[in-house]
């Protein structure tokens, strides 16, 4: 038997391989190695962020320009961007629109506490994408999430609320937790939570219906938050009819539904709440919305508009927990407003989709030629591979089914052929700028490190 095929005694074959890519990354990029260095003095662990320290080379490329779906680093290295900035950049870098518009208002003001009409437009385009009539604007899908969580809390009167093992929604103190043989705890990792999350949270499995049910049956969750198809721990895809079940719940509890479609607006300009006919309560979109400058947005039902309302002291709610001074600046909704005009339009997500539907089918191929059991899986313009033979259906199941090294060798290996990927996870993600060269590229890499293996 083919020995990747048991995925583990693959192993030696992989580090020997990944030794080599490792060298190969150091050897071809000294400017990145030499800025890294530099930033070791200064940068706690030489990165501006935690999470930088997970691409697969010793060091991150140090990136000079990005334009459209490309990266180049300063060594000189050209990169077809699947990440895309974890879909920060799902609109491709510095859109021409985006630019242009963002220096023209920028002349006329970015900040200054009052609405411009703007903000009508985005407010009513998102209406028209997702069908919730009311919205609010934040800098960050996290803070956007944090606000409607305390938003969800206030109209219910209910103290807690529910997440999906191995969620991810931003650094929002109550999603940081988790569930291991049925003991729910802080996430591995969570830093100096300000509660045991266990006294905000209840996480069950994605797909779980009787969970769903009895966790929700005490009547004191105030809101699941979830995203409709779960992407932070690889692509979950839901169950058939566990939608129709989990809004069922939901509403025989009195339970909110908040769905978060930061991530999953890969799957058309209304996320999956348009494309799948969702019907959620709150629903929070951030990253992409304004070409990756910081903007966010959370809507909510007629229903708990009325009932936020009908409590509504405008003189506390400065201190009451929602907005920040920036949040809803002219200049964050003249970006999202030029970005669902002219960059994620109907017509780009169709290009989109297509790409990705290219890059499936060439993977695919790839996968079964190689024999290997493999899988790929698409959401709109968002796939991803998978080091095993079936989708797993909830969070669980995929951190079981990790390799990390062999993921950083697939990673590291395709980031020294020019193809860069986002370091969490294989997904690869489509922008109005990626073209089919970029797609084809990505494909023959991915086909040149299975041969590799085998
Ligand atoms: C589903 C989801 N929601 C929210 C966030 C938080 O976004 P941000 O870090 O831009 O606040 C993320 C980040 O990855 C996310 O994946």
């Amino acid at each position: 038997m083919d020995p990747l095929k048991e995925h583990t005694t693959g192993q030696a074959r992989v580090a020997e391989l990944l030794e080599r890519e490792r060298q190969l990354f150091a050897d071809e990029r000294p400017r990145s190695k030499e800025l890294f260095t530099r930033a070791g003095k200064t940068l706690l662990n030489g990165v501006p962020m935690p999470f930088m320290t997970e691409w697969p080379g010793d060091f991150p490329i140090y990136v000079a320009d990005a334009v459209g779906a490309e990266v180049v680093d300063v060594d000189g290295h050209r990169y077809a961007d699947l990440c895309l900035g974890d879909t920060g950049a799902m609109t491709g870098h510095a859109p021409a629109a985006t630019v242009e518009a963002m220096m023209e208002q920028f002349r006329r003001g970015a900040s200054h506490m009052l609405p411009t009409e703007d903000s009508v437009w985005v407010a009513e385009e998102l209406q028209r994408r997702f069908g919730l009539p009311f919205w609010q604007f934040a800098l960050s899908a996290t803070d956007a999430n944090r606000f409607a969580l305390r938003i969800a809390r206030h109209v219910t009167g209910r103290p807690k609320i529910l997440v999906f093992n191995w969620c991810y929604h931003g650094t929002v103190d109550e999603t940081i937790a988790t569930v291991v043989d049925g003991i729910p705890g802080p996430r591995e990792g969570n830093l100096g939570p300000p509660v045991d999350p266990t006294t905000t949270t209840k996480v069950i499995e994605f797909n779980d219906v009787p969970a769903l049910e009895a966790a929700l049956a005490e009547g004191d969750v105030a809101c699941v938050l979830a995203e409709p198809a779960m992407t932070n721990v690889g692509i979950i895809l839901p169950d058939p009819g566990y939608h129709e079940a989990l809004r069922r719940i939901t509403r025989e509890t009195g339970t909110l539904l908040h769905l978060d479609e930061t991530h999953t607006l890969c799957a058309g300009p209304g996320g999956c709440t348009g494309a799948w006919g969702l019907d959620p309560d709150i629903l929070v979109v951030g990253k992409p919305l304004a070409s990756g400058l910081p903007a966010a947005a959370y809507g909510f039902s007629s229903e708990v508009s009325e009932r936020f309302l009908a409590g509504w002291d405008a003189e506390v709610s400065v201190t009451g927990g929602l907005g920040g001074t920036l949040a809803g600046n002219a200049l964050s909704a003249k970006l999202m407003r030029v970005t669902m005009e002219e960059v994620l339009t109907e017509d780009a997500f169709r290009g989109m989709i297509a790409l990705a539907e290219r890059y499936t089918l060439g993977v695919r191929r790839a996968i079964d030629n190689a024999g290997l059991p493999w899988h790929i899986t698409r959401l709109g313009c968002r796939a991803e591979y998978r080091f095993r033979a079936t989708p797993p259906r909830n969070g669980t199941e995929s951190i079981l089914s990790e390799e990390r090294p062999l993921m950083r060798f697939m990673h590291l290996y395709s980031l020294n052929r020019g193809v860069l990927l986002t370091p969490f996870h294989n997904m690869a993600l489509m922008s109005p700028a990626t073209t089919e060269e970029q797609v084809d590229l990505a494909v023959d890499v991915f086909d040149g490190a299975l041969a590799e293996l085998m």
